[in-house]
């Protein structure tokens, strides 16, 4: 068995995966959202403090397994620098006393075995990851070549629904409540601009849509003068303008890459409405849509674990001595390494 952990932003997870079946056996995610809540986004010294707290509360429980375990593995990369630091403390001191193995663990390689939680891997595969720290178009040829296609030159798809969400005084994380506000407006009462529409460019930017969010809260007197239709209203035409956004920029991709599996993961891609999209684009296209169980969608040990499991057979292990910790790096291009 592995025991994984993931603690790189604002959730406290630990699972533990039977290397044979691939099958979860445990999983458990202390989430840290009602806490950062007030702040509208997340504050990294108080994360750190939660992770201290939770993640040995959870391990407590995982402790009938440790006989069993073959190796840890924890995400090093990329992530708040105090909050990776809680879980690779707790790994690098598991691997020594068990004296098995240490398996680092990229996290947005993480977020793509999300995919394949208790599966069989389904390569190669274009894979369009949204989350609240990246908005990357990954092609994945194998385990070993990953390659970033198209990134975000600004804010992430996730933190763009946080932002605007606080700017209308909803509260953290965004997109869950942006997504359920936006069922109950009028997608095209607002007129927001669709980034990078005319541009040839294949990138994505929501920086600009973020601001011209901010001008119509501004214009409707501020977020305590807003009625909640206009928060419906402007929710929902908001996230229609990112999913068109995003849809265009696929379209280029797709019409280049003939690779026929095409998934969505991270945070933002539990969106029905961005799902339904993708779903209609990819039967033009002829490409095969997959996405992982809602539970798997945000950060989760299980998805360090499936990944593991992987590296586990590659012998891919580090002395827990050399661990690095590498934090957010956002203008990344080239091999997801
Ligand atoms: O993957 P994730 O848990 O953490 C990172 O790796 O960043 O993603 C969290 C992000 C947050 O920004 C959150 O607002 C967004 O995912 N998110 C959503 C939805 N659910 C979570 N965004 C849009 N629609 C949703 N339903
Ligand atoms: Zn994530």
């Amino acid at each position: 068995m592995i025991l994984s952990i993931e603690s790189s932003c604002d959730d406290s997870s630990i699972a533990i995966t039977e290397i044979a079946t691939k099958k979860i056996l445990y999983h458990k995610k202390i989430s840290q959202e009602e806490q950062h809540s007030v702040y509208g986004g997340v504050v990294p010294e108080l994360a750190s403090r939660l992770h201290a707290v939770a993640l040995p509360e959870i391990l407590k429980e995982t402790k009938p397994y440790f006989g069993k375990l073959k190796a840890i593995a924890v995400t090093n990369q990329p992530g708040l620098g105090v909050t990776l630091l809680e879980g690779i403390t707790m790994a690098k001191t598991l691997a020594s006393l068990l004296d098995i193995p240490l398996i680092p663990v990229h996290h947005l390689k993480g977020h793509i075995y999300s995919l394949f939680i208790e599966k069989e891997s389904t390569l190669p595969l274009l894979v369009l990851l949204i989350s609240g720290g990246h908005t990357q178009v990954i092609r994945i040829e194998c385990f070993e070549r990953m390659e970033i296609l198209a990134t975000s030159m600004d804010d992430s798809v996730g933190e763009s629904f946080d932002k605007c969400a606080k700017m209308m005084g909803l509260g953290y994380p965004g997109g869950p409540l942006i997504e359920a506000l936006a069922l109950k407006g009028d997608e095209n009462r607002f007129d927001l601009p669709v980034p990078l529409r005319n541009s040839p460019l294949i990138a994505f930017s929501l920086s600009g849509l973020k601001n011209a969010v901010r001008l119509k809260v501004e214009a409707c007197g501020g977020a305590e003068n807003m009625r909640e239709q206009d928060k419906a209203d402007l929710s929902a035409s908001f996230q229609k303008a990112v999913t068109l956004h995003l849809l265009q920029k696929s379209k280029k991709i797709f019409a280049k890459e003939p690779i026929k599996n095409f998934a969505i993961v991270g945070g933002a891609s539990a969106n029905t409405y961005i799902r339904n999209a993708y779903k209609t684009l990819c039967q033009t296209f002829g490409k095969t849509l997959h996405v992982a169980p809602l539970e798997y969608c945000s950060d989760n040990a299980a998805m360090i674990g499936r990944y593991a499991l992987e590296a586990y057979e590659k012998k891919q292990f580090i002395d827990p001595n050399k661990i690095d910790i590498v934090s957010t790096k956002k203008h990344q291009s080239g091999m997801l390494l």
